[in-house]
């Protein structure tokens, strides 16, 4: 999605922002630009696609300037041309501004301005925006924004520079993140602390309507009411900052294979074997509320609604709490009912999802408590819930969620013993799936051995237009995790489905060309759904079948067998996903895709 760094200091900018770019790209965009103040005179450079086409413009360019913003845009209003890309001007070329997120009320401004005389040379919201800053500017920049604030409705993290105050940036935040790094004798603001890093650790999280002024050596932050607020200066991992692919040929073969190390520090101190229980240093402060909760909803978008379909079963029948898992773009415009007793957790691997931060602030609104389960720490979800558990698996940088949707599996199945052991399992119970937890990143080890068998898979039906994915209890959520994955990097079109559901529609799609994955584990469904296995071969259809051992008949009559180890039932859609993870990421490569960033998606989606 849009991404923003900003500079002012004593060094160069422009190589600091085009580090800042390339260190962006992972979150997806379709267009880059970039904008200093070079002896003086603001210059803007943009390109569509990649950042390679902007370096290329700017190879000739001698640029020296000390102040300068950067922008990585995903289209929103507008295709992703040269003149949409961000930075905008003024229209005396003296202002300049990159904007992630939505101006609501952008048409109504527009019309205004172009009836003063203002002519626009975009199509986005975001250039109105400069327009009403050149207006209301008067010789200090953070004063012509906030009055322009003013007149905003909508979601918007801003960074503007000016001509006339060659070094001072200034930034604004609402309802998407924007971050002050404090260097010495220089200064950042961004979107997504990752990327500076490097060259800061001293981090400021703006909070929202936040107006911050930023010079060389100081800055100050007001509200929108233009009163000075203080905010706290924190400290952040300097790891965030320094991900390599390494061997790897892809950011997501890296993620997929790292899940074994991913899920032993996920789980590193917080399982208590002696006990049988979890122990969750986020939730310490809610065990008395968590004892008397009597109903569960979890709020999420994408792979992590999967995953939070997993954390139903997985909570249901450990805990015996009702879980319902809602859509967050759905929950929030709902008039959702929300009991005294009712606990909402929300699950966000960037913490950053627009749709998943709205409902999260629509729950506290009707008065629940809300835990969040994130893995970028001090991320706005992070810092805006009650409290949570984060997934420590490091960044996740493949656009399409691997490692983080098994630690958010696994740190579901904690909350959900530590709430079972609160309430109907026994110790030994709880030993039992303490045993069992510690042993999935061995027995993941195992089953990332499978990765050549399925490539060779891949390279029966990598031209196929369709898929159908089939699990049933734990493993339907597997299925449309599997489908999502080989969606969004393939672009083949697939879905998953409650395996008996098949025969209510879409088993009429079957036949010779169909490829059909069943997730079929020997579990108490496995009769089951090797009778749904059979229907499909009636019809022709193609069988890939994940089982595990003994899983005659399946043996007989599918067309091919992808076995994995075998752990705990309740545990089994962490292992049972990865070959699902391969299947996707062999087929993308085979077509030629670009895996790491697919076409059209983003990491964090940070508009509604
Ligand atoms: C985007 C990403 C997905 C992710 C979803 C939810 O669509 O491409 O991989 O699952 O957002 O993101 P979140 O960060 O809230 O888990």
């Amino acid at each position: 999605m849009c991404g923003i760094v900003a500079y002012t200091g004593f060094r160069p900018a422009l190589p600091i922002l085009m580090d800042g770019l390339k260190r962006l790209e992972y979150k997806g965009y379709d267009s880059s630009g970039i904008g200093l103040l070079d002896s003086g005179k603001m210059k803007i450079f943009k390109a569509p696609g990649k950042i390679k086409s902007l370096k290329k413009k700017l190879e000739k360019e001698k640029l020296e300037g000390f102040l300068g913003i950067c922008h990585t845009r995903w289209a929103t209003h507008g295709e992703p041309n040269e003149a949409n890309a961000h930075p905008h001007l003024s229209a005396n070329g003296k202002i300049a501004i990159v904007h992630n997120g939505i101006i609501e009320n952008y048409a109504i401004l527009k019309k205004k301005l172009l009836e003063e005389g203002i002519e626009f040379k975009s199509e986005t919201d975001t250039e109105v925006v400069a327009h009403l800053i050149a207006k209301f500017y008067k010789g200090n920049l953070s004063n012509a924004v906030l009055a322009a604030l003013e007149h905003v409705e909508g979601a918007f993290g801003l960074a503007v520079i000016c001509e006339d105050e060659p070094d001072v940036l200034v930034g604004a935040t609402r309802g998407s993140p924007l971050a002050l790094g404090v260097g010495e004798n220089e200064s950042f603001l961004t979107s997504d602390v990752s990327v500076i890093v490097g060259h800061t650790q001293k981090i400021i999280y703006l909070e929202d309507n936040d107006v911050i002024r930023v010079s060389k050596e100081e800055f100050e932050i007001k509200n929108i009411k233009n009163k000075t607020v203080s905010r706290e200066i924190q400290e952040v991992d300097t790891d965030l900052g320094h991900v390599q692919k390494g061997d790897f040929p892809h950011f997501m073969l890296k993620e997929i294979f790292e899940q074994p190390e991913a899920l032993r520090n996920c789980i590193r101190g917080r399982l208590l074997l002696a006990e049988g229980n979890a122990k969750l240093a986020g939730l310490d402060n809610s065990l008395k509320e968590l004892r008397t909760i009597d109903r569960i909803i979890i709020i999420a978008c994408g792979t992590s609604y999967y995953a939070a379909m997993v954390g139903e079963c997985l909570i249901e029948e450990w805990a015996g709490i009702p879980v319902e898992v809602e859509y967050a773009s759905e929950f929030r415009y709902r008039n959702p009912i929300i009991g005294s007793n009712t606990l909402v957790f929300t699950i966000s691997q960037s913490g950053e999802t627009a749709d998943t931060l709205a409902a999260l602030k629509e729950a506290q609104n009707k008065g629940a408590t809300v835990l969040a389960i994130c893995n970028v720490v001090g991320s706005t979800i992070a810092r805006t819930s009650d409290g949570g558990v984060y997934l420590h698996v490091g960044p996740e940088i493949g656009i399409a969620s691997t490692k983080a949707f098994n630690a958010q599996v696994t740190v579901l199945a904690m909350i959900a013993l530590l709430l079972g052991r609160q309430r109907r399992l026994s110790s030994v119970q709880g030993m039992e799936i303490v045993q069992a937890m510690s042993s999935l990143p061995a027995l993941v080890e195992e089953t990332l051995e499978l990765s050549d068998k399925i490539l060779e898979i891949a390279k029966i039906y990598y031209n196929h237009a369709n898929f159908l994915y089939l699990g049933r209890h734990y493993h339907y959520p597997v299925a449309m995790e599997g489908a999502l994955k080989l969606k969004e990097i393939s672009y083949i079109h697939a879905e998953g489905y409650p395996a008996a559901e098949i025969k209510h529609g879409p088993i009429a799609l079957i036949d010779a060309n169909m490829p059909v994955v069943i997730i079929a584990p020997k579990d108490a469904l496995f009769d089951k759904i090797v009778s749904n296995a059979r229907e499909i071969k009636a019809r022709g259809g193609k069988l890939i079948v994940v089982t595990t051992e003994n899983c005659a008949p399946l043996d007989e009559f599918a067309d091919h067998i992808i076995k994995t180890p075998s752990v705990n039932t309740s545990l089994m859609p962490i292992i049972t996903s990865i070959p699902l993870q391969l299947l996707a990421y062999h087929i993308a490569v085979l077509r030629g895709n670009d895996v790491d960033q697919p076409r059209n998606l983003t990491k964090s989606v940070m508009v509604e």
